[in-house]
């Protein structure tokens, strides 16, 4: 069976079994799809990272790079690295999903930089800043990362879910499956207060305007926002309009034509 056909299998399966996420995957691919007929943000593209990281650090008033060269950080990028050319021929979604690697650094960084009780973070894939969060969490000594994720259609694909994350750092990671406008809602009143957020979840307008909107009255003053594939659609943009950061920036990814998007509350 091709992998389109399959993924067409599951989801009508999805009608007998589970409804919610039956019409959750129908409506993300009608948004999607929508979308395309989307104007494109008017900002230009991102700086580069080491550039982010000088400003943020004069604005914060330290020197962040420190943390990049940290010993934690390259050892955990070489086993992410190692894990992902390992993985077997039967995982099944594809490596598109993985996060870049500027992206991940950044991930590392936010959470060295602000040693945060709570990381809340959408879209898990395989696990990727997943893992460097928990590792910079696990050097700081304190901090739990909640993680929302409604894996691709694939086969076994829950079980691949967050699966490059080593068991020594899963005590302090929680997993929600679902589509993250079902989850966050009851989710973020029990958390009460957010650190760090990541968005990596679906990229469509609507998907990650409501994200925004929903974590924002929740994020601390002097939180940190991070949000991937800004470059889709204009919510980014819109949002750093309406919310006001006291600090944003765009940045250039290292291995795709993207941008992801950062925001200080
Ligand atoms: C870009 S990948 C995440 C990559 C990951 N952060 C990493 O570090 O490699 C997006 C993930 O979000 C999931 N997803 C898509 N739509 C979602 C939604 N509405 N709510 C929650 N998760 C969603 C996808 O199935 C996929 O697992």
């Amino acid at each position: 069976m091709t992998g389109n056909s399959l993924k067409l299998r599951l989801l009508l399966k999805l009608i007998l079994t589970n409804r919610t996420e039956f019409y959750d995957r129908v409506s993300t691919l009608i948004e999607v799809y929508l979308d395309r007929l989307r104007a494109k943000p008017s900002m230009s593209s991102g700086a580069r990272l080491t550039t982010v990281v000088d400003s943020l650090g004069g604005v914060l008033g330290r020197d962040l790079a420190p943390f990049l060269a940290e010993q934690a950080a390259m050892e955990v990028e070489k086993r992410i690295w190692k894990n992902l050319s390992e993985l077997s021929n039967e995982a099944p979604f594809e490596l598109y999903h993985n996060a870049d690697r500027s992206l991940a650094q950044f991930c590392y960084l936010a959470c060295r930089t602000l040693s945060p009780k709570v990381v809340l973070e959408t879209g898990v894939a395989y696990g990727l800043t997943s893992t460097v969060i928990l590792q910079a969490l696990s050097v700081n000594g304190q901090g739990c990362l909640h993680s929302v994720d409604l894996p691709p259609l694939g086969r076994n694909a829950d079980n691949y879910v967050g699966l490059l994350i080593p068991q020594t750092l899963r005590s302090q990671w929680h997993l929600y499956r679902g589509a993250s406008k079902r989850v966050l809602p009851t989710l973020l009143p029990q958390l009460g207060t957010v650190d760090v957020f990541i968005h990596d979840a679906l990229h469509t307008y609507w998907s990650m305007k409501g994200e925004f909107t929903q974590v924002w009255q929740y994020l601390r003053p002097g939180g940190i926002l991070i949000a991937d594939d800004i470059e889709q659609n204009r919510a980014f943009e819109e949002f750093v309009q309406k919310a006001k950061p006291s600090f944003y920036a765009m940045i250039q990814e290292e291995d795709k034509n993207a941008s992801f998007g950062i925001m200080i509350k």
